[in-house]
């Protein structure tokens, strides 16, 4: 049977105490949690994901108080930055506390930790009180839900009516998935870009921030990931015209407000004002050319600056998408 979305949070922290699994809205994408210190919960989440079980989970916080209870040896600068920027789109992946379940952490000494700023989860994490495990709520390799209906459309004949929820938060407003920040040593890393920039972690930890968007660790940041169905096609602005006369069927187009739409057939997706609602509108976008049985979608990419890196990342690997589902 279908699961009806809810507003409730209560039922939602007596679901997950019942072992159940709940979609969650955060400010950056709907969630599917489970109790991070339930293997049963954790199985059934890598279940209904169809994600390998080498693949770490994020553990949700309820506030930065309960860091030490998921990590040793946090770095100072990581601690600080948590303090600054939690609740917020930022996840730190720092050593392990001995008791932390392998299957979070897909068998590595670290765990990634956020605290995610939206009103209705902070009330179902403070009122859970612990750690929920929850990667992004669509089949494994597909685009992150940004509404509860998106959540519905990529799980709800894998959701079980009897014990799981669907929480209705309304539109996640950053759209992109948080910024990932290796934090095991004296180092800060970029593992994923999202909202919070390279630039905004070096002054507030100032320290240099290495890169590293391909890290094996960081499964969500190896390229094929983020897919529609549709073929998307990331395309510079000036270069536009050119490749929509190369097509020969009518396309899909997301390009900023400001960007000339080119001559042949198409659908405008999207018009975002700017980088930021850009990243807000990006996966409602990709899922709207699926519906509308689009087989491909030009994406003119935004300046790489701000939010607008982690949209660039997000685009080219949509682009490479062996993975497919
Ligand atoms: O914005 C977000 O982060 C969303 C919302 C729901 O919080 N969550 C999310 O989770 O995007 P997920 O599982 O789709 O992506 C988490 C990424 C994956 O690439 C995973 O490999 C990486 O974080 N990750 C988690 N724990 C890790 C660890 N211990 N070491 C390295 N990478 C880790
Ligand atoms: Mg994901």
């Amino acid at each position: 049977m279908t699961v009806h979305p809810t507003q409730d949070a209560g039922a939602a922290v007596a679901a997950l105490r019942r072992g159940g699994l709940v979609a969650l809205p955060t400010e950056t994408v709907y969630g599917l949690a489970g109790d991070a210190r339930s293997p049963e919960a954790l199985t059934r989440i890598y279940d209904v994901k169809g994600r390998p079980s080498t693949h770490p989970v994020i553990v949700h916080l309820p506030d930065a108080s309960f860091l030490d209870q998921w990590a040793a040896d946090v770095p100072a600068w990581a601690r600080s930055l948590a303090e600054a920027l939690w609740p917020g789109p930022l996840t730190l992946i720092v050593p392990r506390a001995d008791d932390v379940l392998d299957a979070v952490c897909g068998g590595q000494p670290t765990v990634g930790l956020r605290v995610p700023a939206h009103p209705l989860t902070l009330e179902v994490l403070a009122t859970f009180g612990d750690g929920l495990a929850a990667p992004s709520a669509n089949r494994y390799g597909h685009v992150s839900p940004t509404t509860a209906q998106h959540v519905l459309d990529e799980l709800g004949d894998l959701l079980d009516d009897s014990r799981d929820l669907v929480l209705d938060g309304g539109p996640c407003p950053v759209g992109v998935e948080s910024t990932i920040i290796g934090a095991w040593d004296d180092s800060p890393r970029l593992l994923r870009s999202g909202l919070v920039t390279v630039d905004q972690v070096a002054a507030l930890t100032g320290r240099p921030v290495s890169l590293i968007t391909d890290d094996v660790r960081t499964p969500g940041s190896t390229a094929a990931h983020y897919s529609p169905r549709a073929r998307v096609v990331p395309v510079e602005a000036e270069d536009l015209d050119v490749v929509a006369a190369e097509l020969s069927v009518p396309f899909g187009l997301i390009a900023l407000d400001g960007v000339d739409p080119p001559s042949a057939e198409h659908e405008r997706l999207a018009s975002p004002r700017d980088d930021v609602d850009y990243a807000h509108s990006l996966y409602a976008a990709l899922r709207t050319a699926d519906d509308a049985g689009l087989s491909v979608v030009i994406a003119v990419l935004p300046p790489d600056t701000g939010v607008g890196h982690a949209v660039r990342d997000r685009l080219t690997r949509a682009a490479a998408r062996e993975v497919g589902l």
